[in-house]
């Protein structure tokens, strides 16, 4: 199955895809696979901070890919469950701290796998017990979430929260309107959204905004021909994606910019196309993975945004994406019933 548009799907003129750049899914699946056993490289040891969040990554890179059988589901779950501490979060690897980052990843990857029976198993009340690890996060009077108990208050964690805590269906846990509320506030006068009232707009901000007032069920607060506007602002002649104006594009913009413009009925006001032909030139022909921009080395960040992007363009072969999760739609629609 190859990763490049058929027949018909082409169109990007000064993009041509030279013929070595067209990979298999079988490549980008052996890099990922081939994550977890590197124990002996450096790079392993200097991305544990990430660990939980890079499971979720390959995860649904693989499960959009069509090969959600490539990662073994009970040492995933195991690994999963040994990140999570007494208060119901969970670090990024054993022994690490807990935080709102990776609790949420941990929600989603037992999400995906269907592995809350397992969670109950090994810690009883457990769903109940993250559900509660995240509601103590949020500040009552503002709405806003922190990603730990000292951290800073941002529209990731606000965002995160409202994601796992919908995916177990425990919103009830939080004060939602006032996470609305707080969220509006953050919309700035170009129709963007920023990490808190008065910061710039980022589009990475702009995903977690919209995502929250979607899975909130809010995004009527949602300036969508502004904000539509600014966000197709971000293609670049390339056909890449950046996060604000005067920057370079990068692949994982691929996911916040053209997710949100999804989630507000404005994907059509980018090329599709073109933004094919920049993410899969983003491919490393030999190994597999996907990069921030051509000719980068691969990361497995990079590699599950540059395919969820592909995904929402509706690329051939690839399973279809969640714009407000990103998750595999079958999962979500499992977990939410009927999305
Ligand atoms: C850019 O970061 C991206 C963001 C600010 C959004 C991050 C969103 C989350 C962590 C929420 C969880 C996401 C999912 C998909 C469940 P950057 O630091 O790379 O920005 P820069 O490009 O300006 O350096
Ligand atoms: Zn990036």
């Amino acid at each position: 199955m190859s990763l490049v548009s058929g027949p018909g799907r082409g169109g990007a003129d000064d993009d041509k895809l030279p013929e070595e750049l067209m990979l298999s899914v079988d490549q980008h699946v052996k890099y990922i696979q081939s994550l977890d056993t590197r124990k002996d490289e450096l790079e392993y040891w200097l991305t544990e901070h990430l660990r939980l969040n890079g499971l979720y990554w390959g995860l649904t890179a693989l499960h959009l890919l069509g090969h959600p059988e490539a990662l073994p589901r009970d040492d995933v779950l195991t690994f999963v469950l040994s990140c999570m501490h007494d208060n119901g979060g969970f670090g990024a690897a054993p022994g690490h701290d807990a935080h709102m980052l990776y609790t949420v990843s941990a929600v989603q990857i037992l999400t995906t796998l269907d592995g809350f029976d397992e969670l109950e198993q090994k810690v009883p009340g457990g769903k109940a017990k993250i559900g509660r690890y995240i509601a103590n996060l949020q500040d009552r009077e503002t709405g806003a979430f922190a990603g730990d108990e000292w951290g800073e208050k941002d529209t990731r964690f606000l965002y995160g929260a409202l994601n796992a805590l919908s995916l177990m269906h425990l919103l009830d846990a939080v004060d939602v309107d006032k996470a609305v509320h707080h969220v509006a506030a953050c919309a700035n006068f170009d129709g963007g959204y920023g990490a808190g009232p008065g910061a710039e707009s980022h589009s990475g901000q702009v995903f977690t905004c919209v995502g929250a007032l979607t899975i909130a069920g809010r995004s009527d607060l949602i300036d969508r021909d502004r904000l539509g506007a600014w966000l197709s602002e971000r293609q670049l002649p390339n056909g890449g994606l950046n996060g604000r104006p005067e920057k370079l594009e990068d692949v994982c913009y691929s996911w916040w910019v053209a997710s949100s413009l999804a989630m507000i009925d404005r994907l059509h006001w980018i090329s599709a196309d073109r933004l094919q032909a920049f993410i899969l030139k983003c491919q490393d022909a030999e190994l597999g993975g996907i990069a921030d921009r051509p000719g980068d080395a691969v990361d497995v960040f990079h590699t599950v945004f540059g395919i969820a992007g592909l995904s929402l363009i509706g690329h051939p072969g690839l399973e279809e994406v969640d714009p407000a999760y990103c998750m595999p739609k079958a999962v979500t629609r499992r977990a939410l019933g009927g999305r």
